[in-house]
């Protein structure tokens, strides 16, 4: 593997699956891989549980670790071709990104949407400059579009709790008090609609995804009969993607807060969000605590979602 950045990158999810139990069962079988070869991890925007996990990771596969929150401690960086940058950006991207390249061997990048152009976030600007100009494989830590290594998790997760072969996946909208990028809804779709299981979105009208992450995913406006029968329930906020509303708020409706009386419309489902989560906005206290709430396990998930990607980076570099 070279670049993560899609569902695409990581082959047959069977096979990806596997590797992840195997690793799963023994994190250090792989530490050979990593000697002598460096990590940078570039943060544009806040993280704990990437941060963390993504670290343990490559700690796991015997590498060092570098890490840079480029809005803490570096220059401000111009990301515009063509700009006079008589402004408050002492340096540009494009001399910045292969400069990081000379220090290291594998990059993680996270760059979330800005929402000041829809055209720059889903041509996915930012991270593609790191894949065109730094010179060393590339992996998303959750770009504009796509949170690959929070899907791979949420699947090796569901593929740990399920109790029927083809089970029923219900994604949907709760709400939240701040326009939240659409990567995490999109990004499960493309890796659920990838699995052949049943899937259903639900959330209210004007909060549709872009059709290629939808693909053949049910959606259902009303969440209730959404619910109805779900093995699993995948909650997550995201602002509209459609224009004229694109990055906005449309409705804080706290109907779509998954509950108590929600979750028992369910197959006694699992409740599972990639977090952090707001509490009684998303999901009510008594749902998260709940026994059927796998929202730790899915984080600790990270750890092997990401070491299963480097490790496949790594062995690209053997
Ligand atoms: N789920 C997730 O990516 O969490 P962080 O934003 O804390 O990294």
């Amino acid at each position: 593997m070279r670049n993560f950045t899609t569902v695409n990158d990581i082959g047959n999810l069977q096979d990806a699956v596997k590797e992840a139990f195997e690793v799963k069962a023994n994190h250090f079988a792989y530490k050979h891989l990593g000697e002598n070869k460096t990590l940078l991890m570039i943060f544009f925007n806040s993280s704990l549980r990437t941060r963390l996990s993504t670290q343990k990771a490559a700690l796991n596969l015997g590498m060092n670790v570098i890490v840079l929150d480029v809005n803490q401690g570096a220059w401000k960086l111009e990301t515009e071709r063509g700009v006079i940058m008589d402004g408050d950006k002492p340096e540009h991207l494009l001399e910045a990104i292969p400069v990081m390249g000379c220090y290291c061997d594998v990059i993680g990048v996270r760059s979330f949407a800005r929402f000041e152009s829809k055209q720059d976030d889903y041509e996915e600007k930012i991270i593609n400059q790191f894949i065109k100009y730094s010179g060393r494989p590339v992996f998303s830590m959750e770009a504009a579009t796509r949170h690959p290594l929070q899907s791979f998790a949420d699947l090796i997760t569901i593929e740990e709790f399920k109790t029927v072969e083809r089970p029923k996946i219900v994604m949907t909208w709760a709400p939240h008090p701040k326009a939240l990028p659409q990567a995490v809804p999109n990004s499960f779709a493309e890796w659920i609609n990838a699995t052949g299981y049943e899937f259903v979105i639900t959330h209210p009208k004007g909060y549709e995804l872009d059709p290629q992450f939808v693909g053949n995913a049910r959606v259902e406006y009303d969440q209730d009969k959404a619910l109805a029968g779900a093995d699993f329930v995948y909650a997550k906020n995201w602002s509209a993607y459609a224009d004229p509303n694109y990055g906005k708020v449309l409705s804080q409706d706290r109907s779509w807060t998954v509950t108590a009386e929600k979750m028992a419309l369910t197959n006694n489902a699992y409740f599972m969000h990639c977090l952090p989560v707001r509490r009684n906005m998303i999901v009510s206290d008594d749902v998260i605590e709940s026994e059927r709430s796998i929202v730790i396990p899915e984080a600790a998930n990270r750890e092997i979602s990401a070491q299963v990607v480097l490790k496949r980076i790594l062995e690209g570099l053997q």
